[in-house]
């Protein structure tokens, strides 16, 4: 009995001996979790941030997202970018040269996607630094193109080594953030638009890499746009955390659409051949002197050379992630005439 009673006292000093030593330890132990991601890792991605959505690629990306719903879209542009935004659109600006203007620009965000091209590209640790401090789930490097995976693709263009060494940073810090890395191949109908993929509509000419025949995986810009909303869906989120993603509208060869482009224009192309060699040597001499449209030169070679370098068939997730499948020749006739999957002729 004596007993029971002690039991039943009220200890008032332990009470507090908890509140003062025990909370503060169960707060900093949450707190430290909560900033690695730990607990929420997998759950819903709701707000985004999208760096650079007014280049090539944004606009399609920002429309992607735009268009659906259950994401809040907002957009992150340099302190006075001239870059511009359709109505609506929440755009932040930022100094991307100071940490706390980039996490401020990050806050409340649960993923960052980065667009960001040229010098930029080798630049973005910054951002993914930003992100971890802000406390988002997921970032998304700007990678969109070639398998910079292989690293004999990265020897044929050595300014590859700056978006493999971005992925490498992410997965150094995998225990504050995940990450999504997208390759692509060529952007399809962007490509075709402005003579990336060899095509010139205007002189009917067409410039075949190793005879044209290597088959090669590409992407028109909607499908990216698609692809990454599906990515960062709660359905996938498990799936791409941490992944390189490959996708693709199409894969082909320059043969192949040659044959069609002339089917489509009823016209006979005059056909220049140039061999991976020879753009590798004419890219690398450029960029010795500084001269960065050699950069495109050795993309090519990788991406349409004899080695089927940017063959993705046997990596793609384009069914894993329910892309929408594309109609080849309208997408060929589109870009002929200077316009992108989804545009009107
Ligand atoms: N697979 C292909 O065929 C293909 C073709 C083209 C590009 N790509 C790839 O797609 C991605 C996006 O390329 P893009 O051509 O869309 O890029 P872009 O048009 O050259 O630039 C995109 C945005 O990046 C921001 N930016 C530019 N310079 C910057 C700098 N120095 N620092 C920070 N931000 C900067 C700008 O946004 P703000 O002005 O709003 O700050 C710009 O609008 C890149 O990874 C690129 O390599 C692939």
């Amino acid at each position: 009995m004596a007993n029971n009673h002690i039991i039943a006292q009220p200890r008032p000093l332990s009470a507090l001996l908890y509140i003062a030593f025990a909370l503060p330890l169960l707060f900093v132990v949450y707190n430290t979790f909560q900033q690695s991601n730990y607990f929420t890792m997998s759950s819903e991605i709701k707000n985004v941030i999208i760096i650079g959505a007014g280049g090539n690629l944004g606009p399609s990306v920002l429309n992607a997202f735009l268009d659906e719903p259950s994401f809040n879209t907002t957009v992150l542009s340099r302190e006075g970018s001239s870059s511009t935004f359709p109505e609506g659109v929440k755009v932040i600006h930022a100094d991307y040269d100071s940490i706390d203007s980039l996490k401020s620009a990050f806050k409340g965000q649960d993923a960052v996607i980065s667009l960001v091209g040229g010098s930029a590209l080798g630049d973005q640790n910054k951002l993914i630094d930003a992100a971890i401090a802000a406390g988002a789930k997921r970032f998304i490097p700007s990678e969109f193109g070639s398998d910079t995976v292989s690293a004999t693709l990265r020897e044929i263009v050595p300014v590859f080594n700056a978006k493999y060494a971005t992925v490498e940073y992410l997965n150094s810090k995998e225990s504050s953030i995940s990450w999504t890395s997208v390759i692509t191949g060529a952007f399809f109908d962007w490509g075709l638009k402005v003579g990336f993929l060899g095509f010139n509509a205007q002189s009917k000419t067409a410039t075949l890499v190793d005879n044209g025949v290597a088959q090669f995986s590409a992407t028109n810009l909607r499908t990216i746009g698609q692809a990454l909303v599906r990515s960062l869906q709660s359905s996938n989120l498990d799936a791409t955390k941490n992944q390189y993603v490959y996708i693709s509208s199409f894969t082909t060869s320059q043969a192949d659409l040659l044959s069609l482009i002339e089917k489509i224009t009823g016209a006979k192309w005059t056909v220049e051949n140039v061999s991976s060699a020879e753009l590798k040597k004419r890219g690398d001499e450029k960029l010795a002197k500084q001269d960065f449209s050699g950069i495109p030169d050795l993309i090519r070679a990788g991406a349409f050379g004899d080695k089927g370098l940017s063959d993705h068939r046997k990596l793609l997730w384009d069914e894993k992630l329910g892309l929408e499948k594309e109609n080849f020749e309208e997408t060929v006739k589109l870009g002929l005439a200077g316009k992108l999957a989804g545009e009107k002729l």
